[in-house]
């Protein structure tokens, strides 16, 4: 009797398991959605805070780092309230949400995580050997990811909502259409390297196009190295080998889905012929 009851509660651990490892590696990141152009002057905060929740998988590739694999905090699992509060009462932080309380801190707190990550880092996810004084995590109003004032308020609120705490952020008004007309074109296959290369924000973790990210390794040489066939491989299949000194379950392992043949050419064609030493 006990016997069998043993062995059921094993069975009953092992599909508990099963079910687990089948649920999570779909929390990774989504393909990016199309971001429709909003009409600036008719958008309310309930549009608002879904327009950030879409730019945040899509656009932003926020979901590239802050996901459940601890390469950034998991902003869509943790309580965020108690996080914020936590960031804003600690010592060392320095910026410009000092002073401010609620959620004008919070607004002052996220758009500075965002356009200036620097200013304060999370204890423990800092740039290697910069003693947590460097983010690793790109300015988003910069290349390649070049958010717009609007889209970054969209983000604000969407995660100011999560906190909990009303959102602050002004809507977008009709003078901000034409800084968002420019951002819908991302539909078709990309046409050259260079737009290839930013539609998979590529340059988000590698140095690439002086965009200086070290989450990745920098890609010159690495096609003499790795060939074509590697290169192409290093793409589809991230996990396949992992490079030195650089971890595992980083680079999105769904580029294979995500692009076409004529897109992933033009990448690899691009990398073979990076210069072999400096930046690009
Ligand atoms: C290349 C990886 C990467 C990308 C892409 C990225 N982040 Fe981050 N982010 C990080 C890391 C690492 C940290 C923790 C270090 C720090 O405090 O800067 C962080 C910190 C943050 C924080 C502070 C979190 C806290 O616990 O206090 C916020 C807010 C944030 N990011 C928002 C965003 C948003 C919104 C996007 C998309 C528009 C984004 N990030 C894209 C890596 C990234
Ligand atoms: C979220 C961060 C991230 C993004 C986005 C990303 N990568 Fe990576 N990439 C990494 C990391 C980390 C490694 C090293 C670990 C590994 O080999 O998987 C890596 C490894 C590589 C390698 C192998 C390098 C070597 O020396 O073996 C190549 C090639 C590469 N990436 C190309 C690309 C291209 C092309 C894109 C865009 C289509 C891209 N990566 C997007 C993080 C990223």
């Amino acid at each position: 009797m006990i016997f069998v009851r043993v062995i059921g509660f094993s069975v009953i651990v092992l599909l508990c398991y099963t079910l687990f490892a089948n649920i999570l590696p779909q929390v990774q990141s989504n393909p990016p959605e199309d971001d429709e152009p909003i009409v600036a002057g008719e958008m309310d905060m309930a549009g608002m805070l879904a327009w950030g929740e879409k730019l945040f998988s899509g656009k932003g590739t926020c979901t590239l780092c802050h996901n459940n694999l601890g390469r950034a905090p998991d902003l869509l699992e943790m309580d965020l309230a108690t996080a914020f509060d936590e960031r804003l009462k600690d010592a060392s932080y320095a910026g410009e949400a000092k002073g401010q309380d609620g959620a004008e801190a919070i607004e002052t707190y996220l758009r500075e995580s965002m356009v200036d990550p620097s200013a304060y880092v999370v204890a423990g996810f800092g740039k290697k050997g910069s003693d947590d004084k460097v983010s690793p995590m790109p300015d988003v109003s910069g290349a390649p990811i070049s958010l717009s004032e609007p889209q970054i308020n969209a983000l604000i609120a969407f995660l100011q909502s999560r906190a909990g705490v009303e959102a602050t952020v002004s809507l977008p008004e009709a003078g901000d259409a034409e800084a968002d007309a420019d951002e819908e074109d991302d539909e078709g296959p990309a046409e050259t390297a260079e737009a290839a290369i930013e539609k998979f924000t590529c340059g988000a973790c590698h140095d690439l196009a002086g965009s200086g990210a070290d989450t990745g390794p920098k890609l010159n040489g690495t096609g003499k190295r790795l060939g074509l066939e590697g290169l192409r491989k290093a793409i589809l299949e991230p996990n396949a080998d992992i490079a030195k000194g650089f971890e595992a379950d980083t680079m999105p392992p769904d580029y294979a889905e995500q692009m076409r043949i004529s897109e992933l050419n033009l990448i690899v064609d691009y990398l073979m012929n990076l210069p072999e030493g400096g930046g690009q």
